[in-house]
């Protein structure tokens, strides 16, 4: 059996890791050897598969600012600092889908929370820790999970392509700004997933011809670099 530990070392943290896309991404992760931490709000959820991988499992709501630094801190507390964090966790806004019109304030104001002003927050919150890991010599990153829909105008993903478009743009603003702390900052589409959320927004979907969240998983992996420098750590282990 051939069990990878090439990401061994990496200390990383992903918001939204029990389903779709986040939880691809922990179980990876994980298996790959790093150590990792992972935000939800269904402490089921967040229980059953902190003992799946052997991840960090925390309770919390990204969008809700009081919770954000009880996040910080069990991350870098228990990590013991931090190089890598995925804002995945996402609201759709209104669900079913509605137009502009018919969107409530309180909707747009909730993708808002979950999309945009909590992955400000939380980024803010551990800056000085993935600044003292590029500082370390450490390839520090944030990845923002963003979307078509940030720069497509569909009819129907006002509040969610509004707030994936404002990441986006955040994004690239604290590209610019933290280079010189040596943080990278990307935003990443994933392309359409065949996900819990996918299915809420468009139920009639023809999931075959969706993409695995897996396999959007490796690309967010492969497309950091993470992998290169560390496969000499790959070992053999046979039962
Ligand atoms: N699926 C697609 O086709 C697609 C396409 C383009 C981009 N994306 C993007 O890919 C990312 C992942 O999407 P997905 O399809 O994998 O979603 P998903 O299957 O619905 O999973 C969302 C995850 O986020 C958590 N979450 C939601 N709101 C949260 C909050 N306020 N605080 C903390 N955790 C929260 C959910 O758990 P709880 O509900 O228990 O909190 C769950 O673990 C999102 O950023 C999405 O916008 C998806």
């Amino acid at each position: 059996m051939t069990v990878h530990t090439d990401l061994k070392g990496l200390r990383a943290a992903v918001t939204g890791g029990t389903s779709g896309l986040g939880l691809a991404l922990v179980r990876t992760l994980a298996k790959r050897g790093a150590q990792v931490a992972f935000v939800a709000r269904t402490s089921d959820a967040v229980s059953r598969v902190a003992a799946e991988t052997g991840a960090l499992g925390i309770v919390g709501d990204v969008g809700r600012k009081t919770d954000i630094h009880a996040i910080a801190l069990q991350i870098t507390g228990n990590l013991g600092g931090l190089d890598l964090l995925v804002n995945n966790a996402s609201s759709l806004g209104p669900v079913p889908l509605a137009l502009l019109a018919d969107t409530q304030c309180e909707e747009l104001e909730a993708a808002l929370a979950t999309n945009l002003v909590g992955p400000f927050r939380l980024t803010k919150a551990l800056f000085g820790a993935l600044a003292a890991s590029a500082r370390q010599g450490r390839e520090a990153s944030v990845v923002n999970i963003s979307s078509d829909a940030a720069v497509n105008a569909y009819a129907g993903w006002g509040a969610y392509g509004a707030s994936k478009a404002a990441l986006q743009h955040l994004t690239a603003i604290w590209a610019e700004e933290a280079r010189e702390e040596g943080i990278r900052f990307l935003a990443v589409d994933p392309g359409d997933m065949d996900t819990p959320l996918h299915a809420q927004a468009i139920p009639e979907a023809d999931r075959s011809s969706l993409k695995r969240p897996e396999e959007a998983a490796s690309e967010i992996i492969r497309s950091l670099g993470l992998d290169e420098p560390r496969l000499a750590l790959t070992v053999e282990v046979r039962p």
